[in-house]
């Protein structure tokens, strides 16, 4: 039953699944399953999507590491020139590494540490998004002892209620862990502004993740325009930047996806508005509809009335569904035609573990592949080894040719960091 054309790069020919012109039969039979496949032409799409909807406003893109950091993604994002947006020292390295100069890259986070905010400072990042008064404390600090003056955005909470397919994902609203309370921003962009070791460039906000709708970025942009204003009439004169986060959707299931017309006018007004270049740091719109995860069938169970479908991936590979209640469409890689309602369950011993439950989905049997759509973002980046299980290869597909852009993990990596032979030593 063809449904490929939904996503553009995944697409029925003749009988079978391709990622753009590669049959995902071949490639499950080069690099084995789970893998991941990305289609480098639909990351090209959104880029190109994104960055030509807002061609006429002054802007940066950057790309947020966070919802897929494979080095063969950072390259190809690099090279469409969009920049980097990191949270976390690992983060950083893995940008810094894949070529991103430090001035094309932000750092934010609600946790970062000395070390992290020293490295940001010594590399020289365009920007260090703040989320507190104890860390903007810290790295003037670190930047003193550097002799250096940090460049500084305060990541404002703009305490706004999104709408949200899960708890988990929402960030803006007032109570949360996230940025620096909407009536403390004044104050602590007043301590930026007057102590030497920082400069205040900007500020910041990210009002939720996979939003549809725009109208979180139009309430949430008003109150950091507010915010901009009062800031200079006190005599604030070094902005430069406004960060409007990530969070625009990708189309998993019947979601209504961003209006990029619309998104490009609100985002004319606001840098009209207040005279600053704008930062987007878009993950999921860039990634998450790149790639499947492909698996095959081990078994098919029978058990208390329902019917099981148990694949070769799982909650290690694809957490989402399990964590966050995801929805992820599935389609057989083959020809099928009968449909069964059933659970997608992985091998891991955790009930939790499921691709999706009580699913109409083709009638696999053992043997045959399935393809679990919109998993380029927090899918590999949310992998992990739990059962000692190996994160799978990850696969890009460009046209007619493919590569392998990360290596299935052997047994041996599962025990890298292991100390065989300990080094007591006695206090
Ligand atoms: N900027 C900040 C400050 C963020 O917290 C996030 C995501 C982004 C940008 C990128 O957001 P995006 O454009 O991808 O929506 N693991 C969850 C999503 C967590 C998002 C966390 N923050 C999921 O699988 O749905």
């Amino acid at each position: 039953m063809g449904t490929g054309l939904l996503v553009p790069g995944f697409a029925r020919v003749g009988d079978t699944l391709h990622c753009e012109d590669v049959a995902l039969e071949a490639i499950a039979d080069a690099v084995g399953t789970p893998a991941y496949v990305y289609s480098a032409g639909t990351i090209r799409d959104r880029y190109t999507r994104l960055t030509g909807a807002l061609a006429h406003v002054p802007h940066r893109v950057h790309y947020s590491l966070k919802a897929n950091s494979s080095r063969g993604v950072l390259d190809l994002l690099r090279s469409h020139g969009s920049g980097a947006d990191v949270v976390s020292g690992g983060e950083l390295f893995r940008a810094l590494r894949a070529g991103f100069r430090p001035e094309e890259i932000i750092f934010g986070g609600v946790g970062k540490t000395r070390g992290e905010l020293h490295d940001a400072v010594a590399a020289g990042v365009l920007l260090i998004n703040v989320e507190s008064e104890g860390e903007l404390r810290l790295l003037h600090d670190v930047a003193a002892d550097a002799g250096r003056v940090a460049p500084v955005a305060i990541r404002v909470n703009p305490e706004i209620t999104v709408e949200a397919a899960h708890a988990y994902i929402k960030t803006g609203e007032k109570g949360n862990k996230f940025g620096v309370p909407h009536d403390e921003v004044l104050e602590l962009a007043r301590l930026a502004h007057a102590w030497p070791h920082v400069t205040l460039l900007g500020l910041d906000m990210h009002v939720g993740s996979q939003l549809s709708f725009l109208e979180p970025y139009e309430r949430g942009t008003e109150r950091l325009l507010a915010l901009c204003e009062q800031l200079r009439a006190e005599g604030v004169d070094t902005l430069r930047y406004l960060d409007v986060g990530g969070g625009l959707a990708v189309r998993y299931d019947a979601e209504t996806p961003p209006d990029l017309t619309r998104f490009a006018e609100i985002m004319t007004g606001v840098a009209a508005a207040s005279g600053l270049q704008l930062i987007l740091e878009p993950g999921r719109f860039l990634v998450g509809d790149a790639a499947v995860l492909l698996t095959r069938v081990l078994y098919r169970k029978r058990s208390g009335g329902k019917e099981y479908v148990i694949t070769d991936a799982g909650m290690t590979e694809l957490l989402r569904p399990s964590h966050y209640n995801a929805y992820h469409r599935i389609e057989a890689v083959g020809p099928t035609s009968a449909r069964v309602v059933a659970d997608v369950v992985g091998p891991v011993c955790e009930s939790g573990d499921f691709l999706a439950l009580d699913r109409d989905v083709a009638d696999v049997q053992p043997g045959e592949l399935l393809a679990v759509h919109g998993a380029g973002a927090y899918g590999y980046a949310m992998a992990m080894n739990y059962n000692s299980r190996c994160r799978p290869a990850e696969v890009m597909v460009d046209g007619c040719r493919q590569a392998v852009i990360t290596r299935r993990e052997t047994y041996e990596d599962l025990v890298r960091a292991e100390v065989v032979v300990p080094n007591w030593e006695t206090t």
